[in-house]
């Protein structure tokens, strides 16, 4: 079993520059799609504080559909356009809510959440997914996040397609 970095930063830059060679580690070389994002959700659940979900919406038949994360149970099919995850998926475009409370739609699959950060997967243009990272704490996810998130989201892309 991979053994899990406790990741020490002061700044998130720090954590996310850790986390990317962990990525790259984790993937090493392995090209099924599937098992990279069931390690890469394990890795940012396990790595970032305040997290109570990480994971990955996969698109299929012009639907989001759950696939591998890490936290609690969750929705297993989200309609294109309906909640944060859709939302980012028709505009192909990285959304980070501060308040979910505040977002007009939001899908509630775990009271907690607080605050939300959703990365389009895209392989030439074409929407294959979704990362999806919610937090206990209002205001988490920043441009930092966004930054990084679609960086992680971008090894993705090129070691797996
Ligand atoms: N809150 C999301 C739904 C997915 S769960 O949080 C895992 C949304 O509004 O799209």
């Amino acid at each position: 079993m991979f053994d899990l970095p406790k990741v020490k930063y002061q700044k998130k830059e720090e954590l996310y520059i850790q986390l990317i060679q962990h990525v790259k580690g984790l993937i090493g070389g392995e090209k099924d799609l599937i098992a990279n994002l069931a390690n890469i959700s394990s890795l940012i659940f396990n790595s970032m504080e305040d997290i109570n979900w990480a994971g990955f919406y996969l698109y299929k038949e012009n639907q989001l559909v759950l696939g591998p994360f890490n936290g609690k149970p969750a929705c297993i099919r989200i309609t294109l356009g309906k909640g944060v995850c859709g939302t980012a998926a028709i505009k192909k475009q990285t959304i980070f809510v501060e308040n979910v409370h505040e977002f007009e739609g939001h899908i509630a699959c775990d009271g907690e959440t607080l605050s939300e950060i959703v990365v389009p997967m895209l392989v030439d243009g074409q929407l294959i997914g979704v990362l999806d990272i919610d937090s206990i704490k209002i205001s988490k996810f920043d441009e930092i996040d966004k930054m990084y998130l679609e960086e992680i989201v971008g090894l993705i892309r090129t070691e797996c397609f």
